[in-house]
């Protein structure tokens, strides 16, 4: 490919923006990642250059684009926990909603026009029956779901007025490793229920928890659509090469249309584990529907997105060997540790 394949991942030393800039590179783009390394990992990025620098600092932003002669941002920078959102907004607010607004001027600035923006299925809320689609009315229910919400409008705002073209992918629950266990799902505190399974399995953590299993499902817990972050990661690819050659841009779910109760997860990770993970009860979290499952008709007719990857058991697997190789890598690192003290 030209010199035109260069794409700024702004939040690419994440879980989902490295598995990104891996699929980039392997589609002949060069990704150049900005990262605070808030939550990020340095040893993620391994497809292009990296910028240390904060989404605030758009005169940063702005040179980074201009510098490497972009032709589009792909936008993961963002804080994400459900439960701190609601604990301490203005956290949310600030990273998310004001963060991205400083993007979009700095995008501007450089004369950059396509943005791929990391949305997510939290701007539906609750209440929904059968496939949820991207006509169903947005209601999101915690501070999270309403910075990605606001973000969406700001960004159609965008589009009319300055024609910044931006795609917004709504991803549900994004899941997995990739294959060649090289990068993974590494979040403190991890709140996602299979990185906790596979944790409570090896007896890592003790309080793992389910919440609610007197849903009206088939077996009372909640049932959710698990999307392999290798198919997110070819779903930008696409939205990118959308975007580039002239589409319109809009919101697309990004899931599979098939959900899986929480129960149905957990014996994928015993299949693995060979263990129970232990878990108590909880009530339902305020907000949990019982079932939450994309319509990915349109990311399937407008991107041609196929999902790969986003069975159980690739997931729960990939998963796994990437946890293993994780925790071997840290008992090792600790024994060094410890060897070095005497
Ligand atoms: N993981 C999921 O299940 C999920 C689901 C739906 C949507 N999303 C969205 O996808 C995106 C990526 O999620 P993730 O799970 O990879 O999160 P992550 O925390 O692993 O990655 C976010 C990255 O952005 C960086 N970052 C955060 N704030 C920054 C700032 N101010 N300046 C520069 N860099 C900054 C972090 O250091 C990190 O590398 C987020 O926008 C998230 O809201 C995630």
């Amino acid at each position: 490919m030209s010199d035109n394949n260069r794409v700024l991942v702004v939040g690419g030393a994440g879980y989902i923006g490295s598995h990104c800039c891996k699929a980039l590179a392997a589609a002949g783009y060069r990704p150049v990642c900005f990262d605070n390394f808030s939550t990020g990992h340095r040893d993620f990025v391994k497809w292009g250059p990296v910028i240390e620098g904060d989404i605030h600092d758009q005169s940063h932003l702005a040179d980074s684009i201009k510098q490497h002669g972009v032709i589009a941002v792909l936008h993961f920078a963002a804080s994400s926990l459900v439960g701190e959102s609601v604990s301490d907004p203005q956290k949310y607010y600030h990273n998310n909603v004001a963060g991205t607004l400083s993007l979009l001027r700095a995008m501007r600035q450089a004369q950059c026009k396509s943005l791929v923006f990391s949305s997510s299925g939290a701007v539906y809320g609750e209440s929904h029956q059968g496939l949820i689609s991207e006509t169903e009315m947005p209601r999101p229910v915690n501070p999270y779901g309403r910075t990605k919400l606001i973000i969406e409008e700001m960004l159609t705002d965008f589009h009319k007025a300055y024609a910044l073209a931006p795609v917004c992918l709504r991803y549900f629950n994004a899941s997995g490793a990739d294959l060649s266990g090289e990068i993974g799902e590494d979040h403190d505190p991890e709140t996602h229920l299979i990185p906790r399974a596979l944790l409570a399995a090896q007896g890592k953590i003790e309080d793992f928890a389910i919440y609610g299993e007197d849903y009206d499902t088939p077996d009372g817990t909640a049932i959710r659509d698990y999307i392999h972050v290798m198919d997110l990661a070819q779903a930008h690819v696409l939205a990118l090469k959308y975007l580039v050659s002239g589409g319109a841009g809009g919101c697309f779910n990004l899931g599979t249309g098939r959900g899986y109760s929480v129960r149905q997860i957990l014996r994928q990770v015993c299949v693995y584990t060979g263990k129970k993970s232990p878990f108590a009860v909880k009530p339902r979290r305020q907000g949990d529907p019982p079932v939450l499952v994309a319509d990915p008709a349109r990311a399937k007719a407008i991107l041609g997105f196929v999902p790969q990857y986003s069975d159980p058991s690739t997931i729960v697997g990939s998963a796994w060997r990437w946890h293993q190789r994780v925790h071997r890598a840290k008992a090792r690192e600790a024994r060094q540790t410890v060897l070095s003290l005497v």
